[in-house]
């Protein structure tokens, strides 16, 4: 979704805020622009690329803010890029978010004679501020004024020609942050933009306000000033690299071994059989009586709820529900709060419904906990408590990595509740074992990636597929046929293998391949009768099945294996062959693998 940028120091501002506008590139976005300090504002459609390639050479100065927009109210045109300006076009305004109100505030302001260049709601907010800025006052106090008319959300930054050596940000609802380095301050909506300079950051939390200029930084809520704790990031700019793979995705699938050690890492206790969760420390009593679980989430993030509600249940026997957020955001909350909990699933900690659903959940006196992969991302902090996946920067904007840690963490915290129930120590020291050796058997299914590649090209002209699971592999059936469509440009349909008699069957033809995730587990046999039916009915079928499986090569017309591993945790292997096809499809079909259309990596809108 929509970046900013922002820099004030000694240096030239021009390469540095180009250089975060396509740190940013990833989030998604239609347009871009910036507004330098003495030379003023330019702005393009399309691509960063675009935009650079417009700058004259001598567009250089000590201050601006940059932005890339990824279109909400009106096309993406040059006219509705940011930065927008006042009516005296003294003031330079970059947003995210939306203010909700701004169709009103918008007629109000034509009725005094006001006119607008753009259809965007920014434009209604940055002739607010130029009309409170017009009234003699120091632009931080414009900004609070006009922020006081609004609704909705924002994270903007602010520039004046009047005051050129200052940088006004705000933050409601979408995130923000400095970057301080010795000699100058960045502004930037994550910390990739950020990361090539300084690691000592502050997160600005709702309702702050921070005045930049070249050799201070001031935080304030209204008019009261605040002492923000630095923190230090964890991530270094090489990680965020692509490391020599030609796509994120790709590079970010070979991570998978490293990752999911780095999510078990401390966190396994063999001795007594459990997980140790520092970040559930402080209410494990709580948890040791809940009677209900809500996992939220939105996309994979539902998914690995789905994942994760079987493991729930199956370890420790809490009744789990699993909603997507921009659903369950909508619902009546219903059940006994207290012995509820609400555990919300989110790669980026940014998602919006999901947010609103713990704000919500917390309003009805629920303790809410976040599996979050951005530290200090507002998930993160907006939840009681939580576990962070270390999963490092995802940059492609399908989850893999992301979406495997997710079920990692959540096996966790399964097997934390299940030994605070009745789950038998001897069991849960099994289970930790099994967790234990999934980074081996990751790397072992990466290094047949090469076979999955053969495999993808002979379906890479499909046009529709399904993908079926039963049990463990259910929700794995959902995140393949997800991953098929955003990244493959291929509708796919995820299904409970028992649900094909129910109508999807109807569809099956030589045309139609079934992707069937069919491991050897405690539901093999019933699967495999469902893949028989499919094929009975001239369907082409590329299983997933566990080494061993002699079978299976003459039940399907491919097969992907995965080695054995406790049944629970089959999908976090099963998994990775559907990963690894769609790149392998969405590259002979030459896509924009990293950065699929329409799609953005974080989805800070309703
Ligand atoms: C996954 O491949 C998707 N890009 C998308 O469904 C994603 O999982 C979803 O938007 C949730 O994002 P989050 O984990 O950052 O909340």
């Amino acid at each position: 979704m929509c970046g900013i940028v922002g820099y004030i120091g000694k240096k030239n501002a021009t390469p540095i805020l180009m250089q975060g506008l396509r740190a940013l590139e990833y989030r998604g976005y239609d347009s871009a622009g910036l507004y330098v300090a003495g030379k003023g504002v330019l702005k393009r459609a399309g691509k960063v690329d675009v935009l650079a390639a417009a700058i004259p050479k001598e567009f250089s100065g000590n201050a601006g803010i940059a932005h890339t927009r990824w279109a909400t109210h009106g096309p993406p045109t040059e006219k509705n890029a940011h930065p927008h300006t006042d009516t005296s076009r003294t003031i330079w305004v970059v947003h995210n978010g939306i203010v909700e109100n701004y169709a009103e505030l918008r007629e109000a302001m034509i009725q005094r004679g006001t006119t607008f260049e753009s259809d965007t709601d920014t434009e209604v907010l940055a002739k607010l501020i130029g009309e409170e800025y017009g009234m003699g006052v120091v632009l931080e106090d414009a900004v609070t004024r006009a922020l006081k008319k609004i609704n909705g959300t924002y994270a903007l930054a602010v520039m004046s020609e009047r005051e050129p050596d200052k940088i006004v940000a705000a933050r409601l609802g979408s995130p923000l942050l400095i970057g301080i380095a010795n000699d100058a301050y960045f502004l930037a909506s994550d910390a990739t933009p950020i990361l090539p300079h300084t690691r000592r950051v502050i997160y600005l939390d709702d309702g702050e306000l921070s005045i930049l200029s070249p050799n201070a930084c001031m935080v304030r809520r209204e008019f009261e000033t605040l002492s923000k704790k630095i923190e230090v990031l964890e991530w270094d700019a090489e990680t965020a690299k692509k490391q020599g793979h030609e796509h994120f995705m790709l590079k970010e699938i070979m991570e998978i071994p490293e990752v999911i050690k780095n999510t078990l890492r401390g966190r396994l206790d063999f001795n007594e059989g459990t997980s140790v969760l520092s970040g559930l420390q402080n209410v494990a009593s709580r948890l040791a009586n809940i009677q209900r679980i809500i996992i939220t989430g939105c996309g994979s993030a539902y998914y690995a709820g789905l994942a994760g509600k079987n493991l729930i249940e199956e370890f420790s026997g809490v009744p789990v529900e699993v909603e997507i957020a921009s659903e369950l955001r909508y619902r009546r909350f219903t059940g006994d709060s207290k012995h509820s909990i609400l555990l919300a699933v989110s790669q980026s900690g940014e998602t919006a419904d999901t947010l609103e659903a713990i704000r919500i959940a917390k309003r009805h006196g629920m303790l809410t906990l976040g599996i979050v992969n951005v530290v200090g991302s507002s998930i993160a902090r907006e939840t009681d408590a939580g576990v962070y996946n270390h999963a490092g920067p995802e940059i492609s904007v399908a989850s893999t990595k992301g979406f495997i840690s997710q079920i990692i963490v959540l096996a966790l915290i399964a097997l934390m509740l299940g030994r605070q129930r009745s789950l038998q120590k001897a069991k849960g020291r099994g289970l930790a074992r099994f967790l234990s050796e999934l980074p081996e058997k990751v790397s072992e299914i990466l290094g047949r990636k090469d076979m999955v590649a053969e495999v993808a090209k002979r379906y890479a002209s499909m046009q529709n597929a399904l993908c079926i699971g039963r049990k463990f592999q259910y929700p794995v059936a959902f995140e393949g046929a997800l991953k098929l469509k955003e990244v493959a440009y291929l509708h796919a349909e995820g299904y409970g293998a028992g649900e094909m008699k129910h109508g999807p069957l109807a569809l099956i033809e030589s045309s139609v391949p079934t992707i069937a995730l069919l491991p050897m587990d405690s539901v093999y046999e019933k699967t495999r009768s469902n893949v028989e039916e499919i094929r009975a009915r001239g369907g082409k079928v590329i299983a997933v099945t566990t080494e061993g499986n002699e079978a299976a090569a003459r039940l399907a017309d491919d097969v992907l294996f995965v080695p054995t591993t406790h049944e629970a945790f089959l999908p976090v292997l099963t998994v990775i062959p559907l990963q690894l096809f769609t790149y392998y499809i969405a590259k002979e079909r030459g896509l924009p693998i990293d950065k699929p259309r329409n799609l953005a990596k974080s989805v800070t809108v309703e």
